[in-house]
C-alpha cells in the first residue's frame, strides 16, 4: 500500500473530508485488488460500505460542493442525505429483484472488474409520475451506504450553446471523484432547449453528448437516469443504459399494500381500505400516500388523534379530482 495514500487517508480524517477519504480508501482497494489480494480487497470494500458513509457519525461531514456553471451562478447538483428505504416502496417483483441484485452488485465491484465482468452501472427508470422513481434512487443511496448527488438540470440546461454539454462535463468529473450514486431525474428535460424549442439539432446534440458520457463513465458512481416520458426517448437510447427499469402504475392490490404501509402506527378506526384502493383504481402510489397523510391531518384539524372513515372521505374528492 502506497504511503501516498495512507498519508491522504489521515489527512482526510482530520479534514473531515469525506470524498478525499472514500478516493484514497478506493484506490487502495483497487491496487489491493490489482495485487490479487481478492479477500482483502472485499473485506475493505464491505467496511467502507458498512460505515453508513460516514467518517464518524458523530460529526458534520464535509463533501466539497457540487460543481457550478461557468458564471460560478448555478449549483449544477444537490449532495443529499437520502432517507427512504427500498422496504417504504411497493413495487413489482420484478422491480424489486433487480434493484435488490444491482445494489448487491455494486458492493461486489471490485470483484466483478477483477474477473473481466463488465458492471452494471447505469439504469434508466421510466414509468408514470408517482410511482416511485426518484424515492428508488433515495432508497438504492441508503441501502449502499453513499451520499446521493441530484444533478439540477434546470441549472444543467443552459441557453448559451455548447454550454448544456460542459455543464454535465462537469457533474462527471465531480462524480469520479467519489462513490455517489448520481441521479438525472426528468432527464428527458436535457433534450429540451431553455429558450427556443425548435433548435432541435441542438437538442440531439446534448442528449448524445449526454450518453456519451454516460457511455465512457468508468468511476466510482452508479448512474441512474429517470423520466416521466419514455415516449420522448429516442429507439436508440434504452440500449445505452445496463438495464431498463419500468415504475408502472400500481394494481388495486398494491394501492392497498401502500394506504396499509402508509397507516402503519397511525390510529385509525372504521377504515374500509378495500373501497378507498378501487376508488384510486389507475392512479399512481403517490396518490393513495396523499391520501393518508390528507386524512391525517383532517384528523389532527378537528383534534382527534384516530383517523376515521370521515376524515379520508373528505380527503378522496381532492385526490380524485386532480390530476398525477
Ligand atoms: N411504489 C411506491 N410505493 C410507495 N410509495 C410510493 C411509491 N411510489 C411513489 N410513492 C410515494 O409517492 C411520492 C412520490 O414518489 P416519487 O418517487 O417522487 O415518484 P416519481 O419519481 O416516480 O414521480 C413519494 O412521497 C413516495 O413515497
Ligand atoms: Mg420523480
Amino acid at each position: 500500500m502506497a504511503g501516498r495514500q495512507l498519508k491522504e487517508i489521515f489527512r482526510a480524517f482530520h479534514a473531515r473530508d469525506e470524498l478525499a477519504f472514500r478516493r484514497a480508501a478506493m484506490e487502495i482497494i483497487e491496487e489491493e485488488q490489482a495485487k490479487h489480494h481478492n479477500a482483502l480487497a472485499r473485506d475493505l470494500q464491505k467496511l467502507l460500505v458498512a460505515g453508513g458513509g460516514s467518517l464518524d457519525p458523530g460529526s458534520t461531514i464535509v463533501v466539497p460542493a457540487p460543481p457550478k456553471d461557468r458564471e460560478g451562478e448555478w449549483d449544477l447538483g444537490e449532495v443529499r442525505e437520502p432517507e427512504h428505504l427500498l422496504e417504504d416502496l411497493v413495487l413489482q417483483d420484478a422491480v424489486s429483484l433487480v434493484l435488490e441484485n444491482v445494489v448487491e452488485e455494486v458492493r461486489q465491484w471490485p470483484a466483478l472488474d477483477a474477473a473481466g465482468l463488465p458492471r452494471r452501472q447505469r439504469l434508466l427508470l421510466q414509468g408514470p409520475p408517482g410511482c416511485g422513481k426518484t424515492t428508488a434512487a433515495e432508497a438504492i443511496a441508503v441501502e449502499l451506504g453513499r451520499p446521493l448527488l441530484m444533478v439540477r438540470l434546470d441549472a444543467v440546461v443552459s441557453s448559451y450553446l455548447g454550454e448544456t454539454s460542459s455543464n454535465l462535463r462537469r457533474i462527471f468529473e465531480y462524480a469520479d471523484q467519489a462513490p455517489f450514486v448520481v441521479l438525472f431525474d426528468e432527464f428527458d428535460a436535457l433534450g429540451r432547449s431553455r429558450d427556443d424549442a425548435s433548435e432541435h439539432g441542438e437538442m440531439k446534440r446534448v442528449v448524445s453528448a449526454f450518453l456519451q458520457m454516460t457511455d465512457r463513465y468508468r468511476g466510482p458512481s452508479l448512474l441512474l437516469a429517470a423520466t416521466n416520458h419514455p415516449a420522448l426517448l429516442d429507439e436508440a437510447l434504452w440500449r445505452r443504459f445496463d438495464e431498463v427499469l419500468t415504475f408502472g402504475l400500481p394494481t388495486v392490490h398494491q394501492i392497498r399494500q401502500v394506504l396499509r404501509l402508509r397507516l402503519k402506527g397511525v390510529a385509525h378506526s372504521g377504515l374500509e381500505i378495500n373501497r378507498y384502493a378501487s376508488a384510486l383504481k389507475g392512479r399512481p402510489h403517490a396518490a393513495a400516500e396523499k391520501l393518508v397523510i390528507d386524512a391525517r391531518r383532517n384528523a389532527l384539524l378537528r383534534n382527534s388523534a384516530v383517523v376515521m372513515a370521515q376524515d379520508v372521505d373528505r380527503a378522496m374528492p381532492g385526490i380524485t379530482a386532480r390530476p398525477w
